[in-house]
């Protein structure tokens, strides 16, 4: 404990400067990788428990329950609402143009009690996945590959999530894309947002491959359109979800300067976002680099900036500020009267160093619950996301329609430190910024886990 302690101290100093001095000459903005500082990361610890006004305790907020964290979840309703579930009366193995040709399922939800937290249980096992390869799909990011790159541990794939009260049923595409039909959904988000899109896209594709229907040639503004089910799945890049921009201070590279203007939104997906039905918003990983941060345009502050008469705040002060624009923005919008997703943080897992610095981790299995818990910069990071998920709950008598929810993924993946690439994500001799990746997920893997608890959300309306 004292050498951690004084490991912290000593990183409080150092390793800044490190960071600073040798940033590495990488090719990570090709890939569009977030910058990630990891959780036990020493020099990040100084901030973990500065900002948050409401401390929430672990054990309650994740295990759910307690009276003050239920009121946060929206998912208290019974998913038993009263439509035949197309799911059951359909094989899986049954092919598309049969399922066309029965009727269009009515989708009649009810609100109803549910007594279980879907976001607290434990992964168990389950010999039948995975439901796709990367053969069968198309959509796996060369990265989340991990097959192709050898990973000799396929062990990963074969867990699905069990909530502690109740069930969550394995993802069942035909469902999804009839509780879909005629909608769009956006993903706003960093790549860990792509990795979620092309769990969904893989998983889908066992119904039915997408037409590219982008607007423009970005691989990060895509769009993708299930004709059958007149369903459009739509990207918004976005680092910081507010507006940002690269600068030139420091070294380019991982430790280049960010200015973040926190009060406005990004206008990348901000400017998009109101004609669609659902809008699946996650950040987090890059407030953790050197960054400017503006309020009215006016420079109120830095992270890492060591620059003499600008206050250094902490990285959660962005982080907060930036969510809470976002919530603001989406609740203004007067016509948008859709369905708005936090996806909370997911952890990420380097032990043993620091993901520049050869952090690995060996685990082949997922921890139960007991075995691990959130702390450091998670924690907080979590914290703030539920804050400010309920601030916007709070608010948003102004737009009645909109419904918020939170797809509370961060304790779920806590528990799933071997769903990373790590080495196999590229070729070994590959020069690629995260050469152990423990952020990002392969597909197949954890991450498909996302999208049983999309579906499941979907299906009870709150
Ligand atoms: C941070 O929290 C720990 C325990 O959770 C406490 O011991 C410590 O004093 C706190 N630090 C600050 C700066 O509040
Ligand atoms: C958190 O809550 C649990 C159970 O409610 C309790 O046992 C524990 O002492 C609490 N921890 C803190 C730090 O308040
Ligand atoms: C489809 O799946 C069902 C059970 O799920 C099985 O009985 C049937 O033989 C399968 N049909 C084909 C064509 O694979
Ligand atoms: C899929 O994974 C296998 C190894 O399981 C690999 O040999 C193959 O190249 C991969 N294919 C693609 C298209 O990624
Ligand atoms: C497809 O869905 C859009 C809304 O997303 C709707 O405006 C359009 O009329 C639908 N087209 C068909 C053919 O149903
Ligand atoms: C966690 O729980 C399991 C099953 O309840 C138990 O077997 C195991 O000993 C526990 N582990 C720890 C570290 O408490």
């Amino acid at each position: 404990m004292e050498l951690h302690t004084t490991k912290v101290r000593i990183g409080l100093v150092i390793l800044p400067l490190i960071l600073l001095a040798i940033a590495p000459v990488v090719l990570y903005l090709l890939f569009g990788y977030p910058l990630y500082y990891s959780s036990s990361t020493s020099i990040y610890k100084h901030i973990s428990n500065s900002s948050s006004s409401d401390h929430h305790n672990t054990t309650s907020s994740s295990s759910s329950s307690s009276s003050e964290s239920a009121s946060l979840y929206d998912n208290d309703y019974d998913d038993t609402f009263d439509h035949p579930k197309p799911s059951s009366s359909l094989h899986i193995n049954q092919s598309i143009s049969s399922y066309q040709e029965t009727p269009k399922k009515e989708h009649r939800r009810k609100k109803r009690k549910r007594k279980c937290d879907i976001f607290s249980g434990e992964w168990i096992p389950n010999p039948e996945a995975p439901y796709y390869t990367n053969t069968t799909c198309r959509a796996i990011h060369e990265h989340q590959n991990c097959m192709k790159y050898g990973r000799p541990d396929l062990g990963f794939m074969k867990w699905r999530w069990k909530p502690k009260d109740c069930d969550l049923p394995l993802f069942d595409p035909y469902e999804f894309l009839e509780v879909v039909r005629g909608k769009n959904m956006a993903f706003v988000g960093d790549s860990v947002s792509r990795n979620h899109v092309q769990s969904l896209i893989c998983l889908l594709s066992r119904v039915e491959d997408p037409e590219d229907d982008s607007r423009q040639q970005d691989f990060n503004f895509q769009r993708w359109k299930y004709k059958t089910y007149n369903f459009t799945i739509a990207t918004f890049w976005t680092t910081h979800l507010v507006r940002s921009e690269e600068t030139e201070t420091g070294q380019p590279g991982p430790n280049s300067f960010y200015n973040l203007y926190l009060d406005e939104p990004d206008p990348s997906w901000a400017s998009q976002i109101v004609e669609f039905d659902y809008i699946i918003i996650s950040s987090g990983q890059w407030f953790f680099r050197p960054l400017f941060l503006f309020d009215k345009q006016k420079r109120i502050g830095c992270l890492y900036c060591y620059i003499p008469g600008v206050r250094n705040v902490g990285a959660h002060f962005a982080y907060r500020r930036a969510l809470r624009t976002t919530f603001k923005t989406i609740l203004g919008l007067e016509d948008f009267k859709g369905e708005v997703f936090l996806r909370t943080f997911a952890p990420s897992h380097f032990e043993d160093g620091e993901w520049d610095k050869g952090g690995n981790c060996l685990k082949t299995r997922p921890y139960r619950s007991n075995e691990t818990e959130l702390e450091g910069m998670n924690l907080e990071t979590h914290n703030i996301q539920l804050d400010e998920f309920r601030i916007a709950k709070r608010d948003k008598n102004k737009n009645e329609g909109l419904n918020l929810r939170l797809l509370d993924v961060t304790q779920v993946m806590l528990l799933r430190p071997d769903g990373h690439p790590s080495r196999f994500g590229h070729k070994p001799e590959d020069k690629v910024v995260l050469y152990n990746d423990f952020v990002h997920w392969c597909l197949p893997g954890p991450i498909d886990s996302w999208n049983d608890f999309l579906l499941d959300m979907l299906k009870t309306k709150i």
